[in-house]
């Protein structure tokens, strides 16, 4: 039984509000170009972080188009586009997106443009998203915990699962031009992540260039940031902050040891074979 709350659209779930079954099956036809620019996460994993770093490296270069918040200026891919034409933005576009490779626009294949993809360990994925579900009133508000829990292990929640998101993009990469990253080594070096991107993107950014970069996208420098930090959103909409805590390892004050180890077991089973390595604390 599907929430209230989310569209389905072959098997993957939306939140409704941002867009239609119609809008994601027209990026079928979406016109990529070589110069664009993508961030791809599943739901909070440090897409507005990464956002917000892209774009200021991006704005090193003139002529980036400067919007009043980010989610313009980097808009979801997947959102109903109002107001706005893409195919008349000037290069290089920036995007983000929560989709899978399935849903993608197929001209991203054959390695054309950049992909930047972001992981985040799933225990504080879920916490964070735990939190973000009773502060979006787009969202419905879980009952507690463990009933979240369940929904997330059976990707009935926007986004739909993170197992496959994290699957999809591992098992497809060879197709696609990606950078690798992952929330907890942006927390424990974030000038290292930057360094990572700029070569990624091809930009040659001084070190002074790059500390200031550094400095703008700390959590507390974005928390204060009304551009970075989407305070264009209403509170009937937003009832709380992008920016909660921003930490590796919160997810311990919200697990319990059994609810843990359960989790453990099933990543095991469903991710073992990757051998992903994850920061927990
Ligand atoms: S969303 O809704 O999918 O766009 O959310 P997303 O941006 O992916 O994830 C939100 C979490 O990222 C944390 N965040 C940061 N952490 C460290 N440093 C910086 N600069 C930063 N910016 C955002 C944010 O606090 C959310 O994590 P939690 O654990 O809830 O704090």
């Amino acid at each position: 039984q599907i929430s209230e709350y989310l569209c389905k659209y072959k098997n993957h779930n939306f939140a409704i509000g941002y867009t239609t079954a119609e809008y994601i099956d027209s990026l079928q036809t979406f016109e990529i170009r070589d110069s664009d620019i993508f961030l791809v996460t599943y739901p909070k994993s440090g897409t507005i972080w990464t956002q917000n770093i892209i774009i200021s490296i991006s704005e090193q270069d003139t002529g980036l188009p400067a919007y009043l918040n980010n989610s313009k200026q980097m808009p979801w891919l997947e959102h109903i586009a109002r107001n706005d034409v893409y195919s008349l933005r000037p290069s290089p576009r920036l995007f983000t997106s929560h989709l899978t490779p399935t849903l993608m626009p197929p001209g991203l294949k054959n390695k054309r443009a950049k992909i930047i993809y972001v992981m985040r360990n799933p225990k504080d994925n879920i916490v964070s998203y735990y939190h973000f579900c009773s502060i979006l009133t787009c969202l419905e508000t879980p009952t507690n915990f463990e009933d979240f829990l369940d929904q997330y292990l059976v990707g009935n929640v926007g986004g739909s699962s993170w197992f496959d998101h994290i699957r999809k993009w591992h098992a497809e990469r060879d197709q696609y031009n990606i950078l690798f990253l992952t929330y907890e080594e942006m927390v424990l070096d974030l000038k290292a992540a930057i360094f990572k991107i700029c070569s990624f993107l091809g930009k040659n950014l001084s070190e002074a260039v790059i500390d200031q970069i550094v400095e703008k996208t700390t959590f507390k420098n974005m928390k204060n940031d009304p551009k970075a930090n989407y305070q264009f959103m209403p509170e009937e909409m937003l009832k709380g902050q992008f920016m909660r805590k921003g930490k590796i390892g919160d997810w311990k004050n919200t697990f319990t040891v059994a609810q843990s180890e359960t989790f453990d077991q099933i990543l095991q089973e469903r991710l073992g074979d990757l051998g992903l390595k994850f920061i927990w604390d």
